[in-house]
């Protein structure tokens, strides 16, 4: 099989494609010969050294893949051998080949692409996990979505729409007229000006029911603000930490320091929740998982789960692709195509 690693701490230029062993399927894992494999930010900060969770250097990173399963181990249920199937995997996404525990793995809906289909695993569970599991949303609710541009945005939108709510977004303004066309209702360019501000008055101050915010430090902060009573706010990642200036794992030092410390006393009297959201710490609740993405799937029969995929690139071109993102060009999700 051919993997692409991780070599060295760095830039796009320290992955390579290597070529390796066909993996056996063991116990209840599935084997999958890849057709596409999702980028997730988490894989950028990975070779930036700024992902605790990720493995040692060198490694295969990559949380989701589509693909046909083509070997089952001893435990597994023999009828998945032959099916179009997409699936979270914990790394080893960037290959054209990995195995799985079937519990991690989903029949591919026919009417979905195996590029349309690498979009659904992380991007949509965390979105599902952020607005309906943890952040409660209801209809005539208002939720603002940072990175609304991003693959977990795009998702979020999806689902809020469904949802029924009145959505905001933060995103850079080329992206806003297709960012309205999705259903977004106002969308807030924080390249320029104030995205507070500006979401305050198009609230008649009054501020949002639920915030999604991967931004982390500081923006957690301006964040809780943007808050009005019954307000939650779900924390999810530390977007920022890659563009500060700073060397290494300095940037995770000035992200701490920038985070809000949260006091239960002015929660309780502000009527406020915050919470937090890692869906790579989730193995061991797959069946909340499995739950949640019936849900979705149900969405993608009814339409309202609509995967977009902004860009593919091929598996040899990873470091390119990541580089896309870095530049903050993707609108949506981007995929690895075998
Ligand atoms: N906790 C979890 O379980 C979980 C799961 C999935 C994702 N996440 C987090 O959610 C965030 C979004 O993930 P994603 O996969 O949706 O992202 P993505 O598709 O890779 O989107 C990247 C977009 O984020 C915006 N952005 C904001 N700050 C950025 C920066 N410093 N560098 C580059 N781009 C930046 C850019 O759009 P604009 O220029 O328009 O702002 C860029 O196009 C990441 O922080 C990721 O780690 C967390």
């Amino acid at each position: 099989m051919r993997q692409v690693f991780i070599t060295a701490r760095g830039g796009p230029e320290k992955l390579a494609l290597r070529e390796a062993p066909d993996p056996q399927p063991q116990g209840d894992q599935l084997r999958i010969r890849v057709a596409a494999s999702g980028i997730n930010f988490a894989d950028i900060l990975a070779r930036k050294g700024l992902y605790p969770d990720a493995p040692k250097l060198p490694c295969v990173v990559g949380y989701e893949v589509s693909g046909t399963v083509d070997a089952a181990g001893p435990q597994a249920n023999a009828a998945w051998v032959g099916k179009e199937v997409f699936a979270l995997t914990r790394f080893g996404g960037y290959a054209d080949c990995v195995c799985v525990p079937q519990a991690q793995a989903f029949e591919k809906p026919a009417a979905l692409t195996h590029a349309q289909a690498a979009t659904l695993p992380v991007n949509y569970l965390t979105a599902w996990q952020l607005l309906v599991a943890m952040g409660g949303l209801k209809s005539g609710e208002s939720v603002l979505i940072h990175n609304a541009g991003g693959g977990v945005g795009l998702a979020a939108i999806d689902i809020a729409r469904h949802f029924g709510a009145r959505i905001y977004g933060t995103a850079s303004a080329a992206k806003h007229e297709f960012l309205k066309q999705r259903g977004l209702h106002a969308a807030l360019d924080y390249t320029r000006g104030d995205w507070l501000a500006e979401l305050m008055s198009l609230t008649e101050d009054r501020g949002v029911e639920l915030v999604l915010d991967p931004l982390g430090g500081a923006h957690w902060k301006k964040s809780y603000r943007a808050l009005r009573a019954t307000g939650r706010l779900g924390m999810f990642g530390v977007s920022t930490a890659t563009a500060s200036g700073l060397p290494g794992p300095l940037k995770l030092l000035s992200i701490g320091l920038g985070m809000p410390w949260f006091n239960p006393v002015a929660l309780m009297n502000r009527n406020r929740a915050v919470f937090g959201v890692n869906l790579g710490h989730l193995w061991h609740e797959v069946g909340k998982i499995r739950a949640w993405m019936e849900c979705l799937l149900a969405g993608v029969t009814e339409g309202w789960v609509r995967p977009h995929v902004d860009r593919e690139f091929p598996l040899a071109q990873a470091g390119e692709a990541q580089a896309y993102i870095e530049a903050r060009r993707n609108l949506g999700k981007v995929v690895l195509t075998i």
